[in-house]
């Protein structure tokens, strides 16, 4: 029998998160070691609440959870409450969790066990702005040739797509706090980046949420209501600004990045480094430049194969009761 993939999840839930979480605990061959919260879509003391809902919604109970930075390195606070709600989660009735957390600081949390596994066994997801990660590779660098991989969900890189979700120019991880994302293009080993518009090729349309309700299981219902609401809110959003709002799917942004720690193959992408705008008083605030290079630290995934990866998902959510 192989060893299971030992993961820390760091996660700003959110709806997609919320699914990306789902889809990790489902994996019988990930361990989760620990999911870490932080300052994103919602403030960090309702991400880590949110956490901790999701397990127990899903009676996954015994995962380690732990509050992260409540803030950017040097830009002011922004969340996105108009997207998932002012809960973070639609509104939607994920229960009372038992568990109350940790009292250890995710950061500290992940750099304990970083130094303390071997070498490379280690990877880190993270779905969320990238503050406790460069916060972790700036207080202890030693970290950084530990981690097996780190994936990230984030940035824009669509030469003649749209460049941004938050902005026309920043996708919202990489807006939150873009200076923290600098720092971990920059200091990070072995990088694999999941962009905005992977998580669009792999938009749950009515036809896939159809299927998602069809499995008729507690996890996969919630899913497709978390969806089914998000679909609604941008469509609402969008017809508001611009009269019309013809009928999309919805991004499955975070899902992807777990979909791609489990089975890389259905990824493609290009290595180089990438770079982002932290300049505050520039509109392109936040936006993600990539150049192929040497410095091949950091893959860039451009496509998905996004049937697999939507019967991967569904697959997954059937493995929750
Ligand atoms: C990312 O931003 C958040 O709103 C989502 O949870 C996802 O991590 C997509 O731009
Ligand atoms: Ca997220």
């Amino acid at each position: 029998m192989s060893a299971k993939t030992k993961i820390i999840i760091d996660t700003d839930p959110g709806i997609d998160d919320a699914i990306a979480l789902f889809m990790a605990m489902a994996d019988p061959d990930l361990e989760i070691l620990g999911m870490t919260a932080v300052n994103g879509n919602v403030p960090v003391d309702k991400a880590e609440y949110n956490i901790r809902r999701i397990c127990d919604f899903a009676w996954h109970t015994g995962i380690r959870v732990y509050k992260g930075c409540d803030r950017p390195l040097k830009r002011s606070v922004l969340n996105a409450e108009w997207v998932h709600g002012s809960d973070g989660l639609a509104g939607q009735d994920f229960g009372e969790p038992a568990y109350k957390g940790e009292e250890e600081n995710a950061v500290d949390f992940i750099i304990k066990t970083l130094m303390k596994s071997p070498e490379r066994e280690v990877s880190l997801v993270a779905i969320g702005p990238l503050t406790n990660i460069a916060t972790v590779f700036l207080t202890e660098p030693k970290t950084i040739s530990r981690v097996r991989e780190l994936i990230i969900m984030g940035g824009a890189f669509c030469e003649d797509g749209p460049r941004g979700n938050s902005t026309p120019y920043a996708e919202f991880n990489m807006l939150a706090d873009p200076h923290a994302a600098q720092i971990v293009f920059d200091m990070a080993e072995r990088v694999t980046v999941i962009p905005m518009e992977v998580g669009m090729q792999a938009a749950a349309d009515k036809a896939f949420l159809e299927r998602m309700r069809d499995l008729n299981l507690r996890c996969a219902t919630m899913s497709a209501d978390l969806l089914d609401i998000t679909a609604k809110t941008l469509a609402d959003h969008l017809f508001k600004k611009t009269g019309t709002a013809p009928e999309k799917g919805t991004s499955l942004y975070d899902p992807c990045a777990i979909g791609c720690l489990i089975r890389p193959a259905l990824f493609s992408g290009r290595y180089g480094t990438v770079q982002v705008n932290t300049d505050a008083s520039d509109e392109k605030f936040g936006m993600t430049t990539f150049e192929e290079g040497n410095k091949r630290n950091c893959l860039v995934t451009h496509k998905v194969d996004k049937e697999a990866f939507k019967d991967m998902l569904l697959a997954h959510l059937a493995n929750l009761s």
